[in-house]
Formats: C-alpha cells, structure tokens, sequence
C-alpha cells in the first residue's frame, strides 16, 4: 500500500499576504498537520504554484518551509512558476527532463508521474510534443504497471467559466495518448483552487484546493474583475493506492479565518 499527501498551489511569498491571505500561516499549518496524523506517508507531491510571484527570494522561503515535512516531497511548475529559478531551488528526481520539470517516481503500487504544463509568460497550460514524446516513451516503458498522473493545468473544461479558458489549450493529443494506455489509473489536477472530481475518456480524475485560497463556486457568476478568494477552508489530499485502488480524503488542515493575514 502507497500512502501519499497531495498539496497545491501554496502561492508561497516570503513577505507580506496573497490576497489578504498568510502563505507562511496557510503552509506552516499544513506541514504540522501532515507531519502529527499522516507521518506515514512515504512522500508528498505538490502540484504546481509553489510561489506566487516567482523570485528567487520566495523559492528560498517556501524550499527551507517544505525541508519541515517529515517526508520528501516532490514539487511541479504551474504558471505562477519560473522553470528556471525553480530548477536552482529544488532537488528533482534524476530522471526529470533537462528543459522541463517533468519526472518519475517509482513506487510499490506504481509510477507517480508528473506532468510540466507550464507555458511561460501565459496563465494558460500547454503540452508541447517534447514532453508528449517523453510521457509516450515513459507509458510505453511501464507496459501493465500502472501510472498515477499529476498535472497543474486541467485538460479539460470543468464548467467553470472564468477559470476554463485559462486551462491546458490543445489537450487533444495527451487525452488521446492516455486513453491509449490502460495503465493510466488516475489523474490529479491543481490550478483550480476547488475541489471537483471526474472521469475523462473513461479516466477517473481528482483536482484539489489550494493550500492557500480558494476560488469561488461557478456560481454565483464571477469574473476577474470581481474576483475575491472564496471563504472556505483549505485542504490536502491524503491518498491511499493499493492494487490500483484508490482513495482520496479531503483533509482540512485549519479554519478559514486562521489562513488570513
Ligand atoms: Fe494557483
């Protein structure tokens, strides 16, 4: 049995709030959490916006902050990401692609894998046929063994209007590529600071709070302009896999109020 914690988006900084938000409250929460009921994990993945503005500063801060969890984790681009400050700041798998921060963990219940859909300078996601060719060969390469995919952007619409256009573009040819592989088990999607669950070409799929602020439901209708972090808690993953089963607890790890600045 695999015991993992998923985290996303901890839009780290190391002064000052996010959107009337305490990254340092809302992560430092998180990691006692984890580390007083889930020690057990074997390791923690976050998907994506490990910083919110992307200096070298606040890589330092949010890398010295997760060195606490009583695990190794494993962290991805999203768009708030710099690939190249990210690079120099974090310890990566040795098989992660040299351009990208796409890697592999192998595990007793399968391979975690986990996707780059960083384009730079955009909000939006992209997939570029370098990082097709490697998850091709890497799914390929796995044959039977099953593979748990986590990505930042979703590849798919979530009926949710304002943050749908800011998604993976062209996602046609990686939905293809999954549904090719029945050895694809599960996907685990960050960006969309709300939790929803799914399937996708018959794939089952799991997004997941941020660490830090949530978005507001789809409706009452919102936009950009308008937009203010909804008052909901935020919450971690706590996974379980064994013999391709699995499970996913939302856990909240503190109360709204005490994420704030
Ligand atoms: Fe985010």
């Amino acid at each position: 049995m695999l015991k993992a914690i998923w985290m996303s988006d901890l839009h780290y900084a190391a002064n000052g709030d996010v959107l009337g938000h305490d990254p340092k409250a809302g992560l430092g929460s998180a990691i006692e959490h984890v580390n007083r009921f889930y020690k057990d994990s074997e390791l923690c993945i976050i998907s994506g916006d490990m910083v919110n503005r992307g200096t070298v500063e606040d890589y330092a801060a949010v890398s010295e902050s997760l060195s606490q969890l009583a695990m190794p984790f494993f962290p991805m681009v999203g768009n708030h990401d710099d690939r190249v400050l990210f690079k120099d700041a974090f310890t990566l798998p040795n098989n992660c692609m040299q351009d990208f921060v796409q890697y592999s963990i192998s595990t007793s219940e399968g391979e975690i894998i986990c996707l780059d859909t960083l384009k730079a300078g955009s909000d939006e996601g992209e997939f570029c046929s370098k990082r097709l060719g490697w998850l091709t060969e890497r799914l390929d390469a796995l044959g039977e063994t099953p593979a748990y995919l986590f990505m930042h952007h979703p590849p798919m619409k979530l009926g949710l209007p304002i943050q749908d256009t800011e998604n993976l573009v062209e996602s046609d040819a990686l939905l293809e590529l999954l549904s090719d592989h029945s050895n694809v088990r599960h996907l685990f999607i960050g960006h969309v600071h709300r939790p929803i669950v799914g399937t996708i070409k018959g794939i089952p799929f799991a997004t997941m709070r941020s660490v830090l602020f949530q978005a507001p439901a789809p409706q009452p209708a919102w936009d950009w302009k308008t937009f203010k972090p909804s008052e909901e808690a935020p919450s971690i993953g706590a996974l379980t896999i064994a013999n391709m089963d699995v499970t996913m607890q939302y856990v909240q790890f503190c109360r709204y109020e005490d994420g704030l600045v």
